[in-house]
């Protein structure tokens, strides 16, 4: 322990910093700075953590507080009044943010910038912020307002926020500007008297029969409250979100399956010493050999790798029509194999659960992406009635599928009730690599027919994906992927097998896409390598397949409404000629996405508005707000139906009324909670067209509950089949420069109706930009069952610097099920993208690509970022 001395935003400090202590931990735990956030301790690759010190922008969990000593500290907290209204203004006046954890770095880098340089280019500001990263805008809308504010600096006028807004208007996102500044709280920055501080005990190995752990010298280290252990669960032990087939702790007699399975957790009163404790828990393993191949899993004879289910955790099949005759008298086939890799989700604020004594039970304050499936399986965990177990959603800071399954919401609950204090469980970020579900790595084999006009007669497909050790949603995807086979197609004669099998690899569930973008790779290739064959160039390949209202979907759905593919084709025709004329090369990618689950499944959408005496309205609704701007659109549809100002509308996500409508999945969100919001608003414009004002109407709650259950089951026997409620499509151009490096891309997307300009093309901006680290960068392949990397440049994320020019272009084809026609377009946005820079690179160099992420391309090699080194030593 050393004391050190240091000024924090003009107070000065005197601190006792342990050895190895970092700046990050100090500046959170001993001075009550939140505007500094770990998303990659120690790493110091993310940015979110960045401060000025001495003057000079440091990322803080990367400096030793010991070495700190003199040193004068600057964060957001400090910055002047009058600059910090200018930079949370410029940010959501511009939309510069989605779910905002990276953007109080982004803030901060901005003002270090501008200092310097009252007047940057847009190349200066992607360079001077180089060093933060963002998985949800693109950086398009962060460089616009890091511009606005560099404006405004110079003395131009910010341009006002809207405060009441319906549909149609950019409505400035809800708590933007406390989110800009670091003052909204993540679940990491809250904090309660008496907090203990919670870390897990993960497997070492990806397969092996644990022989016994022993916690006794964790239990006896000074500081260490609670320890916790498979024998302390006082309910079920197991859950899942459609099987329960995953331990919240693996039992001695058991065998762990991943990496990222949990033995162990412990609260102590410090992290620190939560971690010195886990280190001491000693688990005696027989190792196993494990089963690390999809293909070899479901062979004969291979081990079972979870007990609860035989290696095949979902085989789904479509079959229309006659293939193989259909394949025979085409004019053309192709046959090819693709492979894609697996995909960390990367979202920048890792896992972290709050659990609270409430008297009998427990208050979970948590980030997930279903509040009411976190409630329901800790419940059951615990061996406690549900009304026991309250949930309280503190938006997160990303998700994009990744938080659908339980992290640490059991274990974190239960070292609460053992302690019977408040203890916080974070993950660190080496940690949430390897605990949470991964996108599939899927090996697809197509055969697709035309005829002589290029018009398709056939898709034949084979997909097996990899779905790692529990069941999450991983057979979904693959449903999902063989529904998506054939992409935005007609194609009379489809036969398609998607198998999900269980190895002992990391998890793999839904992620953005959910399915969609893997078979979208595989599709697309061969309508480009079809189109060769016909003499036709790829857009009028596309031109001549795509489907239309009254046409087949590859499920067997006839589509009857918004259908919007044509009007994305026809968008960017004009740009995909001059493209070609001036000597580009050039891709398309066509685009298709369910909106809603479907597949049989009922959905809710669930709402209840109650008018506070404080002339607000709360707006309670069940899904999760994760940055896509949902509760922003929702404060919109209640506004445009009731007239009242949408900034009187306050959001909440919690159990306070029974709203289970499942997880934000499946680009569902807009679709039913925004038509359950319309029908409880309609409650209320009822009551003030009677002459009523808020205040007569305080205390009165307004129900809207919208069921949604015609949906039919993949295959199912009936006379009309209805996949799903609604669709998203897309049509993406990929235009590469003279180098084959990725100049612009050009995304249309039929959205229905746009809630929220602003919201919606920063949601294609941040899709294509994940689109194009799946096409180019990104992977995470494992090695004996271990992710090689935990690295974030490693990882592959884009940077800034490597984002070409997007142009979003937003075509409404009026969805009737839909909230004011609007649908879904949280996933869609890449979907199309990794065909079109397919497409484009072997226009460019004559070679096709049949495997992602296209890193011999010279589109990857011209990024800064996935030279993938791995550094799986220091799992051990
Ligand atoms: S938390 Fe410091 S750079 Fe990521
Ligand atoms: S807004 Fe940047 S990570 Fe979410």
């Amino acid at each position: 322990m050393s004391t050190i001395s240091l000024v924090v935003n003009g107070q000065p400090k005197k601190l006792d910093v342990k050895p190895g202590e970092s700046l990050l931990d100090a500046l959170r735990e001993r001075c009550g700075v939140t505007s500094v956030k770990d998303g990659c301790q120690p790493q110091g690759q993310c940015g979110c953590c960045l401060a000025i010190i001495d003057g000079v922008a440091k990322t803080t969990c990367a400096v030793a507080a010991e070495k700190c000593d003199g040193k004068q500290i600057l964060t957001l907290e400090g910055v002047s009044a009058k600059e910090r209204e200018q930079t949370a203004q410029a940010f959501v006046a511009a939309a510069g943010l989605q779910c905002g954890f990276c953007i109080p770095g982004f803030a901060l880098r901005a003002k270090h910038l501008l200092d310097k340089n009252p007047s940057p280019s847009r190349a200066e500001i992607a360079t001077a912020v180089d060093g933060n990263l963002c998985r949800c805008t693109g950086y398009v809308k962060i460089i616009d307002a890091i511009e606005l504010l560099a404006k405004v600096r110079r003395g131009e006028p910010m341009p006002a926020l809207p405060t009441t807004g319906g549909v149609g208007s950019s409505l400035p996102r809800f708590e933007g500007l406390a989110t800009v500044l670091g003052d909204r709280p993540y679940v990491a920055d809250l904090t309660r008297p008496g907090l203990l501080h919670g870390v897990v005990v993960l497997s070492q190995h990806p397969r092996a029969k644990v022989k016994g752990i022993d916690v006794s010298k964790a239990k006896a280290l000074p500081g260490v409250r609670a320890v916790a252990t498979a024998a302390d669960v006082p309910g079920k032990r197991w859950y899942g979100i459609l099987y329960s087939d995953w331990p919240g702790f693996v039992a001695p007699g058991e065998e762990v399956r991943c990496v990222g399975d949990v033995l162990a957790a412990v609260a102590a009163d410090d992290e620190a010493t939560a971690r010195a404790a886990a280190a001491l828990v000693s688990v005696d393993y027989e190792v196993l050999e494990p089963v690390l191949d999809p293909e070899q899993s479901i062979a004969p004879g291979a081990p079972t790798v979870n007990p609860t289910h035989d290696n095949v955790l979902g085989r789904s099949l479509i079959e229309r029509g006659d293939v193989e005759a259909a394949l025979k008298a085409s004019a053309h086939t192709v046959s090819a194999t693709f492979q894609t890799q697996r995909i960390e989700h990367l979202f920048l604020e890792p896992e972290c659960t709050l659990a609270e004594p409430i008297p009998g039970g427990v208050k979970l304050y948590t980030q997930g992406q279903g509040i009411f499936d976190d409630r329901r399986q800790v419940a059951s965990f615990l061996g406690l009635p549900e009304e026991q177990v309250q949930v309280e959603l503190v938006p997160n800071g990303g998700a994009f599928g990744g938080k659908e399954d339980m992290s640490v919401q059991s274990q974190a609950a239960l070292l609460c009730l053992l302690s019977k204090r408040p203890v916080r469980l974070k993950l660190n970020r080496d940690e949430s690599v390897r605990l949470h579900p991964k996108r599939h790595p899927i090996r697809m084999d197509y055969t697709v027919g035309c005829d002589a006009k290029g018009r398709l007669t056939a898709v034949k497909a084979r997909m097996i994906g990899d779905s790692g050790a529990y069941a999450s949603v991983g057979g979904k995807v693959l449903e999902r992927a063989a529904g998506h086979s054939c992409g935005p197609y007609k194609v009379p004669h489809v036969r398609v097998e998607a198998v999900a099998a269980y190895t002992n690899n990391p998890p793999c569930g839904a992620m953005r896409g959910f399915g969609a973008n893997q078979a979208s790779f595989a599709i697309e290739g061969c309508m480009d390598l079809l189109a060769k064959k016909v003499g036709l160039d790829a857009w009028e390949m596309r031109d001549r397949n795509i489907l239309a209202v009254g046409d087949v979907f590859c499920t067997g759905q006839i589509l009857e409404k918004s259908v919007g593919i044509r009007k994305t084709l026809e968008a960017v025709k004009g740009a995909f000629y001059e493209a070609k004329k001036a000597g580009k090369a050039v891709g398309i990618g066509c685009g298709v996405k369910n909106s809603g689950i479907g597949n049989g499944v009922p959905e809710w959408g669930k709402c209840r508005l109650v008018v506070e005496k404080d002339g607000t309205v709360t707006l309670y609704n069940g899904y999760t707000e994760m940055g896509q701007g949902l509760l922003t659109i929702l404060q919109q549809f209640a506004s445009q139906v009731t007239g009242v100002p949408a900034t009187k509308f306050i959001p909440r996500v919690d159990s306070t009324f029974a709203l289970g409508c499942g997880q934000t999945t499946g680009s569902r969100a807009t679709l039913f909670s925004g038509r359950a919001v319309v029908e409880a608003a309609k409650g209320l414009k009822a009551d003030l067209d009677q002459g009523a004002r808020l205040s007569d109407l305080v205390g009165k709650v307004y129900a809207g509950d919208v069921l949604i259950q015609d949906t039919t089951a993949l295959g199912a026997k009936v006379d009309k089949i209805k996949t799903h409620t609604a669709y998203g499509w897309a049509t993406q151009v990929c235009i590469l420069d003279q180098d084959g490096k990725i100049e612009r891309m050009i995304a249309a997307h039929d959205v229905g109706r746009v809630v929220n300009p602003a919201q919606c093309s920063g949601q294609v901006e941040g899709s294509v930009h994940m689109g194009l680290g799946y096409a180019l960068t990104e992977e995470l392949p494992t090695e004996n069952g271990f992710p090689v990397t935990s690295k974030l440049r490693d990882i592959g994320v884009l940077r800034a610097r490597d984002m070409p020019a997007v142009e979003v272009l937003l075509v409404e084809d009026h969805e009737p099920e839909g909230p004011y026609g609007a649908k879904g377009v949280g996933e869609i946005g890449l979907v199309p993208t990794a065909g079109a820079v397919a497409g484009a690179l072997e226009a460019f160099d004559g070679v096709r690509r049949y495997t992602l992420p296209m890193k011999d391309s010279p589109a990857a090699k011209a990024m800064t970022v996935g030279k993938l080194k791995g550094d799986r030593s220091k799992w051990r």
